[in-house]
């Protein structure tokens, strides 16, 4: 996206967000929650919240495309690698355990803080750590392919579950202020926020491209992406759309599992409080 096509944006800071000056409480965060979706509600009064899962094809702005989608739904081009993904984790570790006996949190509520080690654990990093343990093989691409496939195979079994991520440890709060911060901050040589595209823009169409919701974000991943399969590699986690995001505005992409795009993902998750799960998902 070139800086020619951002320029009909409204960037201008329309906060839905005060900074605060101390700690965030629980109380705090459910403000949070309830003023992210009412700004979508407004804006978008036809639009159900379990809906926000389908990213773009869920907005009005959509809709002379969502026909073509939905044909494309009813032979998702993702079932093949589906399958192919439900094999993956059904195969036995070489000790004759599997996936099935790792000790995962239900995927609609991570990511989960850890106070033992103040970090949080996603999904990519618990299945990861399960291989470990287990004598495998980690597995070295974090963001498409196998890991992508695993984290689908993980998290369909848990579709139509609510999000529920939880903050009730302080620690907790510390990294959703840490996500939070990073969702509104401007960055890049064309200096956008997250939120300066995907909630104030939300809906407005930009070279031919629709800017999504942040309502939903994350929920219906890992996606297989049409762009993405003209290289081979169709799947991608959350944090590949993160880094693909940061490159738009120019800025450095950062590492996926790092400290800031776990923090985003925190963010982003505590947001879409309610919207039910909806894995995998087809995106252009
Ligand atoms: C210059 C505008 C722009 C900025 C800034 C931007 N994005 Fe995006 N983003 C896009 C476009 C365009 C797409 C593809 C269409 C869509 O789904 O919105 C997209 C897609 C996404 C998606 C995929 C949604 C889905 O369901 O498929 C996520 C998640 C996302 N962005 C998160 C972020 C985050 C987090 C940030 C801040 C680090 C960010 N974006 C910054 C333009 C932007």
């Amino acid at each position: 996206m070139t800086k020619r096509g951002l320029l009909g944006l409204v960037v201008s800071a329309t906060m839905i967000i005060a900074t605060p000056a101390v700690a965030m409480t629980e109380a705090d965060v459910m403000a949070d929650i309830k003023a992210f979706q009412g700004y979508f509600k407004k804006k978008f009064p036809g639009v159900a919240l379990a809906d926000y899962a389908d990213g773009v094809n869920a907005l009005p702005a959509y809709s002379e495309r969502r026909a073509n989608w939905e044909l494309l739904m009813e032979f998702p081009p993702f079932d093949p690698e589906m399958e192919k993904a439900r094999k993956e984790w059904s195969k036995p570790f070489a000790n004759g355990k599997g996936f099935g006996d790792c000790d995962l949190a239900a995927a609609n509520t991570y990511p989960v803080y850890d106070a033992d080690t103040d970090d949080l654990r996603t999904l990519v990093g618990d299945i990861n750590g399960c291989l470990k343990a287990n004598g495998e093989k980690p597995i070295k691409n974090v963001k498409r392919s196998k890991m992508a496939r695993l984290v689908a195979a993980y998290r369909e079994q848990f579709n139509g579950q609510a999000m529920a991520v939880d903050v009730s440890h302080p620690g907790a709060r510390r990294w959703y202020e840490e996500g939070r911060q990073f969702y509104w901050a401007k960055r890049g040589q064309l200096n956008f926020s997250c939120a300066n595209c995907h909630v104030q823009n939300a809906g407005m169409k930009v070279r031919g491209d629709v800017l999504s919701a942040g309502l939903g974000h994350g929920v219906g991943f890992p996606v297989f992406r049409t762009k993405w399969s003209v290289s081979g590699k169709p799947w991608g986690t959350v944090h590949r759309r993160y880094g693909g995001c940061n490159k738009q505005v120019r800025a450095n992409p950062f590492k996926a599992q790092g400290r800031e795009y776990k923090a985003l993902e925190l963010y982003e998750a505590v947001m879409n409080t309610g919207v039910p799960l909806k894995v995998p998902s087809q995106r252009q």
